[in-house]
């Protein structure tokens, strides 16, 4: 399996920090914030790593990150998506190193306390179709929010008024070849992006997605209070334990 790290956008939720620098080069305390979704990659066991970037500072990262050498990695791949295109199409840039293999996407700016190994494991023993991660939240509304029928997802709405669970759609998804396929399809939502729920409405439609709970608490870190908060939770309790539980498995 291939790992993916979405690390584009102009981050214009935490202007003017992003006037001059791409947001997942900011600090989260004492790491920049790309480190910890590198990390959730290789914990899971998955060194072949893409970096997508875009917006600012697009070279920062070849100076930040270069081969991958302080993660113990013998190479880093990078690509560059141009404009404001959104999670979607940032993840169509990746087809070519994808290379027919299934890929772990991690979004830039999520960070989780534990790993994702078991979820990575089960994926790989489910094959095709493609697998999301759930965390229980008090604010829904910020995320993409499943409506679930006991173990099964029904469907997926994005930032919905009126939530159908008070579960997030973690930025932490697992795919199987055909998801480039599926992005083909897909059509720019209000925002003039192609979204990451629309891919797993597809695959929910198809029959072929499934979940697991993250265990240890999750954050992104997008915004001004979401990125004090992450750097609290990684202060107070390191981020990327090898010893909290890992995705509990929904079956
Ligand atoms: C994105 C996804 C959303 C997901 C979230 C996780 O939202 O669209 O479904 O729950 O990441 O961080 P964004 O924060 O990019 O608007």
């Amino acid at each position: 399996m291939k790992g993916v790290v979405l690390a584009g956008g102009l981050g214009s939720r935490l202007k003017p920090l992003t006037k001059v620098t791409n947001k997942h080069l900011l600090p989260v305390y004492d790491q920049p914030m790309i480190y910890y979704p590198i990390q959730t990659l290789i914990n899971a066991g998955i060194d072949d790593i893409m970096i997508v970037t875009g917006g600012n500072s697009a070279g920062d990262f070849l100076k930040l990150l270069g081969n991958g050498k302080d993660f113990g990695l013998k190479h880093l791949n990078y690509t560059y998506q141009e404009g404001e295109g959104g999670i979607a199409d940032a993840l169509s840039l990746v087809e070519h190193f994808a290379d027919e293999q299934p890929i772990c996407v991690v979004l830039g700016d999520n960070i989780i306390e534990g790993n994702v190994t078991q979820a990575a494991k089960d994926f790989r023993h489910q094959g095709r179709g493609a697998k999301i991660l759930l965390k229980q939240v008090h604010d829904p509304q910020r995320f993409g929010v499943p409506e679930l029928d006991g173990k099964r997802v029904v469907q997926i709405e994005e930032k919905p008024n009126d939530p159908k669970s008070d579960f997030a759609v973690i930025g932490i998804y697992f795919y199987d070849a055909s998801v480039f396929e599926v992005i083909k399809t897909l059509e720019p939502s209000e925002r003039g992006e192609l979204e990451i729920t629309d891919v797993n409405n597809h695959y929910i439609n198809r029959g072929e997605m499934t979940w697991n709970e993250l265990d240890g608490w999750w954050t992104d870190a997008g915004t001004f209070e979401s990125l004090l908060h992450a750097t609290n939770l990684v202060a107070k309790t390191g981020a990327n334990n090898a010893e909290v539980k890992s995705a509990t498995a929904s079956e």
